[in-house]
């Protein structure tokens, strides 16, 4: 039996991490749950896998939480405290990361240090505090699964191959809805339709990173730290069916690719039964109901997120901060409708520029430079917004 804590369990990954452990109930039981606002979801969670500790973000909702939990005699907890309570809980083997945003860094940090095996889906973590998160990790003997789908496909092709041997890591990118939109266009691009992505159904900060191809940016800083790759050495291909989930190029010119459905249940599913495989509890994929499989370059004009991310990570420091941090004030802008789709690459090219680069040795200096990128964003967005 796994022991697990889910952090962000009301959300899109967390709710497919509770179907896996539907799936195998014999394999794997819920120790710790941690949320953001939904506390009535909370609760039925608490009702259905009886949690021995559960938290939430603001104390304003854990009366509701507690009373409509109240049978399942769980303790429920709050904020950052919160989030570290459930993550180091003594019976928990393994923590799921799949928060939103940056709220969980010191949460994983704690639990690395608890010695937990962390399943990692949020990137924003990682492109922040990559080098403080994977040092503790190598420091503690812990392992970092990832479970965003191209980093485990990444590690399921490389399999413990040594690192002399591989030249090249290829992510996959389905392109976004925007992918055949011209320029033009994009200028007047609304929110609904970039929450229209073609292949995956994820949450909306994801989604509308996936339209910006930032989330592939993201992915490459995260590719970085988790692989030990540099930048020159990470590729993007755009692969409109999202069924190659990313690549592995070998020195003696051999490619090792892993396929599969779009279903995260998959690459969560591995993270918690690495290193055994269990039975499929999702279709497996039919290669003759397919469409044809396509791969192209991506359009870094159309697409200048992505190119931002390569800079940030050549950066290095506290620049990774910077652009995550400024991407999330332009997307929560662009999503309340007062930014166009194009300013969203121009408040993090505009914040990277202004930003004085630090080493990021500590969360102290991380969070700081977090802030300070924040606030700055908020301000460009702010001139922006005037000129739609
Ligand atoms: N969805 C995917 O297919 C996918 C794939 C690869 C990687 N990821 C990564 O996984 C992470 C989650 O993505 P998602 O699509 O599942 O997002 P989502 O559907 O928006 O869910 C986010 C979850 O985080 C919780 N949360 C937000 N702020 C929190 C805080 N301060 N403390 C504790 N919990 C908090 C939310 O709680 P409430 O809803 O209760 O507020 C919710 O449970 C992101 O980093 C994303 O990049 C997602």
């Amino acid at each position: 039996m796994r022991n697990l804590a889910i952090l962000g369990s009301t959300g899109s990954i967390g709710r497919s991490a509770l179907a896996v452990v539907d799936a195998h109930p014999t394999r794997l039981s819920v120790v710790g749950l941690a949320a953001g606002r939904r506390a009535e979801d909370l609760a039925a969670q608490i009702v259905r896998y009886r949690p021995s500790i559960a938290a939430l973000t603001s104390d304003d909702d854990l009366p509701a939480l507690r009373e409509a939990a109240s049978k399942a005699a769980t303790i429920t907890t709050s904020g950052p405290d919160g989030l570290i309570a459930v993550a180091t809980h003594p019976d928990v083997d393994i923590v799921l990361c799949a928060s939103s945003g940056t709220a969980a860094l010191e949460a994983v940090l704690a639990a690395i240090a608890a010695g937990k095996r962390i399943a990692l889906a949020n990137k924003e973590v990682l492109v922040m505090a990559g080098a403080l998160v994977t040092k503790a990790a190598r420091a503690r003997g812990v392992p970092l699964l990832p479970v965003d789908s191209e980093h485990n496909a990444i590690h399921q092709c490389l399999h413990g191959r040594p690192p002399d041997q591989v030249t090249r890591l290829i992510l996959t990118a389905s392109g976004g809805p925007f992918r055949t939109w011209p320029a033009a266009k994009l200028e007047h691009a609304t929110p609904e339709d970039a929450l229209r992505h073609p292949t995956w159904q994820m949450g909306r900060k994801i989604t509308i990173d996936s339209a910006t191809l930032m989330n592939k940016g993201l992915e490459v800083i995260e590719a970085h730290w988790l692989f030990d790759v540099p930048a020159d050495r990470i590729e993007v291909l755009i692969h409109p069916q999202s069924i190659v989930h990313s690549m592995v190029e070998l020195k003696d010119g051999s490619t090792i690719a892993q396929l599969g459905v779009t279903d995260m249940r998959l690459p969560i599913q591995y993270a918690f039964s690495y290193p055994d495989r269990w039975d499929a509890a999702i279709p497996t994929l039919d290669l003759t109901r397919s469409a044809a499989l396509e791969f192209a370059s991506p359009d870094l004009d159309r697409f200048p997120c992505l190119r931002l991310a390569y800079q940030a990570l050549n950066v290095g420091g506290t620049m990774m901060v910077a652009l995550n941090a400024a991407n999330e004030v332009a997307v929560d802008a662009f999503l309340a409708g007062r930014l166009p789709f194009p300013a969203i690459s121009r408040v993090i090219d505009g914040t990277m520029a202004a930003h004085d680069v630090q080493d990021p040795a500590t969360v102290e200096i991380v969070r700081a430079a977090d802030q300070w990128a924040r606030e700055h964003a908020r301000t460009l967005a702010g001139e922006l917004e005037l000129k739609v």
